[in-house]
């Protein structure tokens, strides 16, 4: 064949399959017979030790490691982006983010505009105060001032005790922040997540901090991966995560985290 011919064949084909890639990357919306799978948006807060934070630069935590597993099972590609609590929910609302995954509560209020994973963690509200305070429940609360992270289960919880838009109740961007601000005597109380509390208590021995819990102010709560409403990404990524429940990979990040065994036949019975 002559040179020329073959170069310039060669070169079609290259311009053909460069076109191709370019309506193959952009193509989210449309309903193609077959799309590529795209890379997914997953957006968190992640400030949210131990389930989602920044250690040395690197985005860590038991979600992260979720992620991974469930993506790699699913036969995804993602990018995980900390944009912040607020603004992962206007991410969702808005579907420029395709899911999230920040140890966000399934509860009845957010199922309204977002769609749920089954339950991947069970966790309960609990108090964290210093060791000396006088807080021993969930109605000690009263006349006190407890930070919380705003628009969290957290929150609500304190509200349904100590009423709505109670000044006393101060709301942060970030837990971090509100665990601060009881460090600095500026609240009396931190209402949050139990495992982040928890965790936070037993590694900074120095803040003098301790945890009440109280299962009769404070329900078990499960925690899901939230989608745009109608994601199709649902079922397919519960199904990722029932074989990382059965193959013995969740139980192995789980125990990584948090040194014991998880209730995996409890997550389940949510389903
Ligand atoms: N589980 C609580 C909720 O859903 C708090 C979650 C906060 N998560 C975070 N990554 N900051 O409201």
């Amino acid at each position: 064949m002559n040179r020329k011919l073959s170069i310039f064949s060669l070169l079609m084909a290259f311009v053909l399959i460069l076109s191709a890639c370019a309506s193959g990357g952009s193509s989210s919306g449309d309903s193609g017979e077959k799309p590529a799978k795209k890379t997914l948006r997953i957006v968190n807060d992640a400030q949210y030790a131990p389930f989602e934070y920044m250690d040395k630069g690197k985005m860590v935590g038991f979600d992260v490691d979720i992620m991974k597993a469930l993506a790699k099972e699913a036969g995804y590609k993602y990018k995980l982006v900390n944009v912040g609590w607020d603004p992962l929910f206007v991410e969702l609302k808005n579907k420029t983010a395709d899911m999230s995954i920040s140890a966000i509560t399934i509860n009845a209020d957010r199922k309204q505009s977002y769609d749920f994973s089954n339950a991947y963690f069970l966790s309960t509200n609990k108090i964290l105060i210093p060791k000396d305070s006088d807080i021993k429940s969930g109605a000690d609360l009263k006349g006190k001032t407890i930070a919380v992270q705003t628009a969290t289960t957290g929150q609500e919880a304190v509200e349904k005790i100590v009423g709505k838009n109670n000044p006393k109740v101060k709301k942060y961007k970030n837990i971090n922040l509100a665990i601060m601000e009881l460090n600095n005597g500026g609240a009396d109380a931190v209402v949050a997540d139990n495992t982040v509390i928890e965790q936070y208590a037993k590694n900074n021995a120095d803040k003098n901090l301790k945890v009440v819990e109280d299962a009769d102010a404070f329900e078990p709560e499960f925690y899901g991966m939230m989608y745009p409403k109608d994601s199709k990404l649902k079922p397919e990524f519960d199904k990722a995560l029932n074989a990382l429940f059965d193959n013995g990979t969740y139980a192995k990040i789980y125990k990584k985290w948090f040194k014991v065994e998880p209730d995996i036949d409890q997550l389940k019975a949510q389903q």
